[in-house]
């Protein structure tokens, strides 16, 4: 099954893919993740995506298309879970027309909520390791022995630029007027279903395969 994940910054999307991915055989396509990664490879892309990025606005619908587009191709016949992609109904349709193309579909959407107050203190405790890019908090998520990563035992973490306090709150906004309204779109198709994201990570992993089924 393919699935997309829809959540506000710091709603568990990038948690939940990654422990899906491994429990299910699939494949998670995070385009922040994407973006980040060609931001730090100086790429065209990443150039002229990092502005946008770190004001918290959506990079252009293009540049997005093209690199999450790619690496669905890439896939084969694999299921994937899209973390953070479509954006808005613009990006949605694209998606659906490139894969009504080649004979695939989009099985679930999983809307996971949270409150925006909440939301603020989670992105603001966040931290990922720096070799293998394990996600950890501050408060909700630490490492087993401190200071060292659980997965593949580096020293190294680091914290998002976008992470600070105006950028989040704008990063806010954005999802609210921008990315809310795809629920209404995938609706329309009955693929949509709500999960509680301020239940504890294992519960709200329950409540999704329970969505997925
Ligand atoms: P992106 O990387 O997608 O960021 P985001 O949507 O803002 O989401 P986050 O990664 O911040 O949060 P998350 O929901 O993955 O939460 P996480 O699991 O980390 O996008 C970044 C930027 O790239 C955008 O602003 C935009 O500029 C650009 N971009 C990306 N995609 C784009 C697109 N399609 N179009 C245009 N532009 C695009 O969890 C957060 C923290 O909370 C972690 O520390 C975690 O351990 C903790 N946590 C998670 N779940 C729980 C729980 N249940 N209880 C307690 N703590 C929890």
């Amino acid at each position: 099954m393919n699935i997309i994940l829809i959540g506000p910054p710091g709603s568990g999307k990038g948690t939940q893919a990654k422990i899906l991915e491994e429990r299910h055989n699939m494949k998670q396509l995070s385009s922040g993740d994407m973006l980040r990664a060609a931001v730090s490879e100086g790429s065209e892309i990443g150039n002229k995506a990092k502005s946008y990025m770190e004001a918290g606005e959506l990079v252009p619908d293009d540049l997005v298309v093209e690199i999450v587009t790619e690496q669905i191709e890439k896939l084969g016949d694999k299921g994937f879970i899209l973390d953070g992609f479509p954006r808005n109904v613009h990006q949605a349709e694209v998606l659906d027309r490139m894969l009504e193309k080649r004979d695939r579909q989009i099985g679930r959407v999983l809307v996971i909520e949270v409150s925006d107050d909440l939301l603020v203190d989670r992105i603001a405790g966040r931290y990922t390791c720096a070799g293998c890019g394990e996600g950890y908090h501050d408060k909700f998520k630490q490492p087993e022995k401190e200071g060292v990563c659980d997965k593949c035992g580096s020293t190294e973490f680091i914290r998002r630029p976008d992470d600070n306090p105006d950028t989040v709150r704008n990063r806010l906004a954005v999802y609210h007027e921008q990315t809310r309204p795809l629920v209404d779109y995938y609706k329309e198709q009955g693929k949509v279903r709500i999960v509680d994201g301020e239940q504890p990570i294992e519960e709200v992993t329950k409540a999704l395969e329970q969505a997925m089924a």
